[in-house]
């Protein structure tokens, strides 16, 4: 298991479990964080799952795949540096600790 913070726009913070190899889009789904809402269940077609990452963390993600990059162009929220799709970030080991933030809305 592996500890991951995700932020809420509100300032809102959950602390949560993450098994390796979770995606943290469906993990705050099951934690029922809002703030996240994951309306494609990750198949890369809807930017509802937008998140930003912390600065301190932003670097030790994987870059973004070509089609993460598309997708986050359809942001509801601003899109900044450290935007990701939580659909996109599979937890491993190495993320314990991980925060992410939510934007303001996903629509
Ligand atoms: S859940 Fe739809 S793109 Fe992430």
């Amino acid at each position: 298991m592996t500890s991951v913070t995700v932020i809420e726009a509100s300032g809102t913070e959950h602390v949560i479990d993450v098994p390796v190899g979770e995606t943290v889009m469906r993990a705050a789904l099951n934690a029922g964080i809002d703030g996240i809402v994951g309306e494609c269940g990750g198949g890369l077609a809807c930017a509802t799952c937008h998140c930003y990452v912390d600065e301190d963390w932003a670097d030790r993600l994987e870059e973004a795949e070509p089609a993460e990059r598309e997708m986050l162009e359809c942001t509801a929220s601003e899109l900044r540096p450290t935007s990701r799709l939580s659909c996109q970030i599979i937890v491993d080991d190495g993320l314990d600790g991980l925060i992410v933030h939510l934007p303001e809305t996903q629509y």
